[in-house]
Order: structure tokens, then C-alpha cells, then sequence
């Protein structure tokens, strides 16, 4: 199955995001948790309106659904600056990035969402454009060929992507600003269901919330879609109020278990467990007996299952820890008892 198409996939849905704009945060204030980040940011900002100069590039890095797009506008909005989206895959040529930075006006904020997928020609063109605010045009061609160097109005570049160390070296280097984006606390993900909750005017109670948090991973994105989930559910079955007994129901109709897993984080654990005696199975092993890329297992499911303490990364293979087999209510392999 397509990993957008899951439940609680982190990764938003083709136009979903798009009907979450009222649920999205415009401004720090209603950003919810991440306090540090926010933090660093208020003095940023600050500094920046200060000096009333364009403020630093900023990198953002997270799992997906953790609020990076998000936090962009929010930085564009505090700023009063117009922000300008694209994202690496969509720039394909030098000649894309050169027309975009030379359409950009001082104090523009370009977004650039996964960064790390320019290509290595777009991204040369980058440097000088985020060091001394300048393009590099190369006229003509051979021995005769002459760089002519463009000034450009003074902006700022948000890059997001999920993984810091996805980008190279020089290009990392060049943001003076990197801010990582953690798995939100319980609590901050049921500040978000309440939000959106109220946004949306759902009716819930303080049981239910908590129940669709512990379900959502720790992401935004998947809380607010378990709440849509939940709620349609209490619309056909009740009055619409979200109930602890209806919200518990519907999960198990949309087979989320009581810490977010789904079946097909259930069917990684029971392969590793019935069909390899718990590990170490390799990952290439385990994506063709599960019939998943092993991409896909490495970068979506499996860090949900490390930090929920089920899987480890051995250098032999994957593991699943005692705790997976409690999890899934088995025994470890060899022993009588749980542990
Ligand atoms: N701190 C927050 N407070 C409240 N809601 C949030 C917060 N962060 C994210 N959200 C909600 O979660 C949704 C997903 O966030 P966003 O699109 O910014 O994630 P992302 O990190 O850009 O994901 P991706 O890597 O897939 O692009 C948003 O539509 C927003 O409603
Ligand atoms: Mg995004």
C-alpha cells in the first residue's frame, strides 16, 4: 500500500494540507510545543526587525508532519515578509533557480521545501546567491566563456528536509541558522487536538483527547487526522460529540492500536517474530517476507518503532525487543515468562 494512503502516516495526503489551512498555526504564538525552536526564533526575529534587515538563512529539519512548512509561514508571517514556495525536486535546471532568484525583492523569504533533492549543478548556483546575495551566469561557452555576476536584493532561504545529514556539506554550511524539529510531548499533541478540535468545532471530552493523542505518534499531522477520522465516525454512530467509548470504537474499525501502530507495523513485528525466531533478520530479508520496500521500513516505519523501544538495529539485522513482544501480547522467543 502506498505509504501516503495509510492512516497514520506521517506524510501528508495529496491535498490534504491544503483543506488544513484553517488548522494551521499563522503565527508563534499558536505554534504549539517546540518551545525551544520557538524560543530562538522570537530572538531572531526581533534582531532582525531591530537591524530592519532580512534575517539569516534558516534550515529546518524533522520527520515529516512534524510542522516545518508550517513553522516557514509562521516566520514569513511574524516577519512581514512575502514568502515565496518551492521545493528541490521541482527545480530542475540552473535556469529555474535563476529565474526565481531574480524575481525575488528584498526581505523575500524562498521556502524551500526538501532541499536536499536539488541537483548538484542547482545547488552550486546557490552558493554565491546565499553567501553574497549574487548569481554566477556563465555566457557562452569554451575558452571564450565569461561569468557575469548578478547582484540580488537581499532575502532569506528557509530549506526544510527531513534528515540534516541528507544535505551536503557546503550547502549545510551555509545556512546561518538550523533548528531540528523533535516528536512532539503528549501533552503539546493534545494541545493540538484541542485546537483543531475548536477550529473545526468538534465537541470532545478530556478521555477522548487523550486517547487520539497517545494514538498519533507524536505528530501533528496524524492528530489532526485520527480527530477527522474520529469525528465522522461519531457523526454516523452518534450525535457527533466525541465520546471515549465511540472515539475507541472507531480506532479499532480503522485498526490504530492503543500507541499508534497499524497493521502494517504489527505485520513487521510478527514476520520478525514468527517467521526469523525475533531477529536478526537484514532489512532486505524482511522487505521481500513483508512485501514492503525496504526504504519505506527504514524510513517510515521503523523509527517509530525504535523510539517505542520494539525494534533494534543490530549490526546483524533487526530485533524485536521484549517490549515489541509484550506489545503484541507474545512471549520472547526461549523464555516462559514476559520480561
Ligand atoms: N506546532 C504545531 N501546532 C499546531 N499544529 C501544527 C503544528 N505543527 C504542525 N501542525 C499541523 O500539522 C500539519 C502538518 O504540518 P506541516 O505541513 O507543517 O509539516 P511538515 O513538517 O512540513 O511535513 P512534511 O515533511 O511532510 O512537509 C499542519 O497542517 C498543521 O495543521
Ligand atoms: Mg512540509
Amino acid at each position: 500500500m502506498p505509504i501516503e494512503e495509510r492512516l497514520i502516516s506521517p506524510i501528508g495526503k495529496k491535498g490534504e494540507d491544503a483543506l488544513d489551512l484553517s488548522l494551521r498555526p499563522k503565527f508563534l504564538a499558536e505554534y504549539i510545543g517546540q518551545e525551544k525552536v520557538k524560543q530562538n526564533l522570537e530572538i531572531t526575529i526581533a534582531a532582525a526587525k531591530k537591524r530592519t534587515e532580512p534575517i539569516e538563512h534558516i534550515l529546518l529539519y524533522g520527520a515529516p508532519g512534524l510542522g516545518k512548512t508550517t513553522l516557514a509561514h509562521v516566520i514569513a508571517n511574524e516577519t512581514g515578509a512575502n514568502i515565496r514556495v518551492t521545493s528541490g525536486p521541482v527545480i530542475e535546471k540552473t535556469g529555474d533557480l535563476a529565474a526565481i532568484l531574480t524575481n525575488l525583492e528584498e526581505g523575500d523569504i524562498l521556502f524551500i521545501d526538501e532541499i536536499h533533492r536539488l541537483s548538484k549543478t542547482v545547488e552550486e548556483i546557490l552558493y554565491p546567491a546565499m553567501e553574497d546575495y549574487a548569481l554566477d551566469i556563465v555566457m557562452g561557452k569554451g575558452p571564450s566563456a565569461r561569468t557575469l555576476r548578478l547582484d540580488l536584493p537581499k532575502f532569506t532561504i528557509i530549506g526544510a528536509t527531513t534528515l540534516a545529514s541528507l544535505l551536503s556539506a557546503p550547502l549545510r554550511d551555509r545556512f546561518g541558522i538550523t533548528h531540528h524539529l523533535n516528536f512532539y510531548e503528549p501533552d503539546d499533541i493534545e494541545q493540538i487536538i484541542s485546537r483543531s478540535a475548536r477550529i473545526l468545532n468538534i465537541e470532545i471530552n478530556d478521555e477522548a483527547k487523550k486517547e487520539i493523542a497517545n494514538r498519533s505518534r507524536r505528530t501533528p499531522r496524524i492528530a489532526n487526522r485520527l480527530l477527522k477520522r474520529v469525528r465522522d465516525y461519531c457523526e454516523v454512530k452518534g450525535d457527533g460529540r466525541i465520546t471515549l467509548e465511540h472515539c475507541l470504537e472507531a480506532m479499532k474499525m480503522l485498526e490504530v492500536d492503543s500507541l499508534g501502530l497499524d497493521f502494517i507495523d504489527r505485520r513487521i513485528l510478527e514476520t520478525i517474530i514468527h517467521k526469523f525466531k525475533g531477529g536478526p533478520v537484514g532489512l532486505n530479508t524482511l522487505a521481500a517476507a513483508t512485501g514492503e520496500e525496504a526504504d519505506t521500513i527504514e524510513n517510515m516505519y521503523e523509527p517509530y518503532l525504535m523510539q517505542l523501544g520494539f525494534l533494534d538495529r543490530s549490526p546483524r539485522g533487526r530485533i524485536v525487543t521484549a517490549l515489541g513482544y509484550e506489545h503484541l501480547g507474545l512471549k520472547p522467543a526461549g523464555q516462559d515468562k514476559l520480561v
